[in-house]
């Protein structure tokens, strides 16, 4: 079974990253291509440089801020008169916010959930239905390694991303046998915006050695999805740190991990504070 990538295929997120990225490694294959993120500039220079490469492509370039279900909703309808349905939905969109819970910003908690876990699961819940009629369709869930480990410093991104893993993994399991195509990707670091937006208190860089590019992520996450795979981890690197991850029993991880929290926690006050 195959996702009809020859369809009409929506990509949330494309305005940078992951997202852009998946859009320009889909659109020589698919008939239209639905753009969807808040900066409608990013999202027309893309569909500008999409439309010059790949005549024949349809682009809708549909601006919205998906942790609001009426603009999804009228999002929607904009795509339903322009194509009738979509084939195949990519959920990308997504941030991340490095902070110790407890002193972490609550508005930023809740933008999160909203649009990590809740948009993904509304959209789906709105374009799956009338592929499982089709008989037809695909889903890409954009997860996280950290949708599959956890880690001090991030325990709303890393509780969102644990959300779409087991989402994705369940609704796999209800759409079995009914022609829907359901995988997600999990990559570790990748090279996009993603970093400026989570911020970084500790004044420690990614090791380069595990970064991979969005181009490397949209290609391997996009190949697990036509082979049907449930779920993929693009990057050597973390594809081997995430298989000694699953190894290594939880006791030891949570022991391993214990002494990071203090940590993180000392460098959280001191960038707080300002003190040396
Ligand atoms: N980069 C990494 O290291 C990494 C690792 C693992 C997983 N991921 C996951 O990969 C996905 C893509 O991230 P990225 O690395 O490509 O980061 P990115 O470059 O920051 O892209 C995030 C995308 O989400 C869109 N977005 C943010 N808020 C939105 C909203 N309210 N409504 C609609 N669109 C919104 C942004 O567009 P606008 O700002 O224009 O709305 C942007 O296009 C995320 O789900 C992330 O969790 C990333």
């Amino acid at each position: 079974m195959r996702p009809p990538l020859e369809g009409v295929v929506l990509v949330t997120g494309a305005s940078s990253g992951i997202g852009r990225a998946l859009a320009r490694e889909v659109a020589p294959r698919c008939c239209a291509l639905v753009l969807v993120a808040r900066r409608k500039s990013k999202l027309e220079a893309l569909a500008h440089e999409l439309r010059e490469r790949h005549p024949k492509l349809q682009v809708l370039v549909a601006p919205c801020d998906i942790t609001d279900r009426i603009q999804i909703d009228e999002m929607l309808l904009d795509v339903q008169r322009a194509f009738g349905v979509v084939d195949v939905l990519i959920n990308n969109a997504g941030f991340g916010d490095m902070s110790l819970f407890d002193l972490s910003d609550w508005d930023r908690n809740q933008r999160m959930i909203d649009l990590n876990a809740t948009a993904l699961a509304y959209l789906t819940h709105r374009l799956v239905g009338p592929m499982v009629e089709r008989g037809r369709g695909g889903i890409l869930n954009i997860s996280s390694g950290l949708g599959l480990s956890f880690l001090p410093g991030f325990t709303t991104y890393i509780a969102t991303k644990h959300f779409v893993t087991g989402f994705t993994e369940a609704l796999r399991l209800d759409l079995a046998g009914t022609g829907v195509v359901v995988t997600q990707s999990c990559p570790g670091p990748v090279a996009t915006e993603f970093a400026s937006h989570t911020g970084n208190f500790t004044g420690r860089e990614i090791p380069a050695f595990l970064e991979i590019s969005a181009e490397q992520c949209a290609r391997e996450s996009l190949r697990a999805f036509e082979l049907d795979r449930a779920l993929v981890i693009p990057g050597v690197v973390t594809w081997l740190l995430m298989f000694f991850h699953h190894l290594s029993p939880r006791p030891l991880r949570r022991l391993l991990l214990s002494s990071l929290g203090p940590h993180l926690r000392q460098l959280q006050n001191k960038a707080r504070t300002g003190s040396p």
